[in-house]
């Protein structure tokens, strides 16, 4: 699990059994039960087909419109900025997305019921738009909802999958859909819950994949983590929104983090825990918080949407941006899953805190163990760990250091590591690469007496 062959991944799903049905069969069950193994089967199709297709294994990349201009967008803002992730260097470390957000239609369908571009703001229509972002060596993203309107009111979806997503993916070239939840319909009309109306995108957009022969539209699902997605919408997308929106100011930042820690455990390749669009470079973060909440995004492998003005970007909103030693992390080709923590620091493990969340995290890579330190308090703080706090460090050995931030060679940890006068809301990403048997003579003889006993009966 976790390691490049995710063969053994999701087995509910590769058993073709929806646990959402129960086994005991009355007349009107099994009925539903056929429904559900027919639009089942093509739900194993949309997963295939992104497998298949090799997208969407890692998180996406890119920039979205709505944090830095809501709903302030047209074709020549999009196409200035999509020439900024280029000429800015972010396609270059993988940010190879732009993906428009709410607002771009019109607020009725067409006669024929399609959705129409907005005719003021995007005058050249959105086959126009896909070809430049594409002629740019980019892909693009589209947006809309599970209900009948989007979150701004514009037309939803729902009873209009198939249209929209040939539509989105054949007549307007999109690569991506973002998926909102907004303006959903009675349970009494659907009896549907989240899972079903999303379940009829992801089956509208398997159909259409199987019928083109070309990659399916990823699914970004955006319920905000209502009923616990991350136990279920690795079926449907390659996404799912863990939590409600993100603002820019620490007090959002440190709230995601929180409730992120209980369940980063369930991203991995072709499905990852999506924490909100960034917001570096906006609002009143500082550097260091900026720093915090990137490197949080990219070591628990959401995906990394810029949200910020391009065209005035700091040197500063560009060093975090371009780190390409975290992003590596964030775009493992070895090991899909996220850090998850292993100690919570100031407030006993596995305290749900949303000011003060968890501050000691680790988790596998390509190259060896990755630790992330918060320190979430408003002061400077020392932290310190013993390294087989973390499950993926070998007892006995001595580990190399690399720093992410400074990009530096730290010498060699034995033990355990001190990072003093960490700052506030500010963050350490470590690589540690195993470099051997650690040195001889070192009192007491093992890192945790509790695993040391000698065969004759006495601990060492
Ligand atoms: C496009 O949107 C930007 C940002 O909201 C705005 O500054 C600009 O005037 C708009 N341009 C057009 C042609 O509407
Ligand atoms: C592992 O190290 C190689 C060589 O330095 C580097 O290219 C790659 O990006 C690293 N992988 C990760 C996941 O950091
Ligand atoms: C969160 O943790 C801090 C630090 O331990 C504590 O002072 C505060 O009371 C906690 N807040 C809640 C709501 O439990
Ligand atoms: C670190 O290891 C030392 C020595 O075994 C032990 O006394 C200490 O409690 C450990 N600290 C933590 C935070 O695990
Ligand atoms: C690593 O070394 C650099 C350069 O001396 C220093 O700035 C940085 O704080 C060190 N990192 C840690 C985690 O100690
Ligand atoms: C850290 O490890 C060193 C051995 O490298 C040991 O001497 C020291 O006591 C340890 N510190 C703590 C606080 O456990
Ligand atoms: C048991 O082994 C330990 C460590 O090797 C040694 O220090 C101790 O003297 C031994 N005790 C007995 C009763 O043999």
């Amino acid at each position: 699990m976790g390691k490049a062959d995710d063969s053994s991944r999701s087995p509910a799903h590769t058993k073709g059994v929806s646990p959402r049905y129960p086994i005991v069969l009355t007349s009107v069950v099994s009925l539903t039960l056929g429904v559900a193994l027919a639009s089942f089967s093509l739900l194993h199709g949309g997963k295939h087909h992104a497998e298949v297709h090799r997208v969407g294994r890692l998180p996406v990349m890119g920039y979205n419109t709505w944090n830095a201009y809501h709903c302030n967008i047209n074709e020549t803002l999009i196409l200035e900025t999509a020439q900024l992730v280029k000429s800015l260097g972010l396609a270059d470390v993988g940010y190879n997305y732009v993906n428009v957000d709410d607002c771009y239609s019109e607020k009725k369908r067409s006669e024929d019921g399609d959705i129409i571009a907005d005719k003021k703001r995007f005058p050249s229509g959105m086959k126009w738009l896909t070809d430049q972002i594409h002629g740019l060596g980019l892909k693009a993203g589209i947006y809309s909802d599970a209900g009948w309107f989007t979150c701004a009111l514009y037309p939803g979806s729902f009873q209009n999958e198939a249209r929209d997503a040939k539509l989105f993916r054949e007549e307007w070239g999109f690569d991506l859909l973002k998926y909102d939840n907004c303006a959903v319909p009675f349970d009494k009309i659907t009896r549907e819950n989240i899972i079903g109306r999303y379940t009829r995108m992801a089956d509208a957009i398997a159909a259409q994949a199987k019928v083109s022969g070309k990659p399916p539209l990823l699914l970004s699902l955006c319920e905000w983590g209502r009923e616990q997605p991350w136990l279920w919408a690795r079926r449907l997308g390659q996404s799912w929104r863990t939590t409600n929106d993100i603002t820019p100011d620490w007090p959002s930042i440190a709230s995601i983090i929180d409730q992120n820690s209980f369940y980063s455990w369930a991203s991995d390749f072709y499905g990852h825990g999506d924490l909100d669009m960034l917001e570096v470079g906006n609002g009143d973060l500082t550097f260091e918080e900026a720093k915090a909440h990137f490197t949080v995004w990219s070591f628990l492998k959401s995906p990394l949407l810029i949200g910020t003005h391009l065209a005035d970007a700091t040197p500063e909103t560009l060093e975090i941006l371009k780190n390409t030693e975290v992003i590596a992390i964030n775009q493992d080709p070895v090991v899909g899953t996220a850090v998850t923590p292993f100690r919570w620091g100031i407030n006993p493990d596995w305290t749900a805190n949303a000011s003060f969340p968890a501050q000691y995290w680790s988790g596998e890579s390509q190259n060896g163990t990755v630790f992330m330190l918060l320190n979430t308090l408003d002061e400077p703080a020392d932290m310190f760990f013993n390294l087989t706090e973390s499950p993926w460090i070998r007892a006995g050995r001595q580990y190399s250091v690399r720093d992410l931030w400074t990009h530096s060679d730290n010498g060699t940890a034995v033990r355990n590591l001190t990072v003093a006068n960490v700052p506030p809301h500010g963050v350490v990403a470590l690589l540690l690469r195993d470099a051997g048997d650690e040195p001889a003579g070192i009192e007491p003889q093992c890192a945790v007496r509790e695993w040391c006993m000698d065969k004759n009966g006495t601990f060492v």
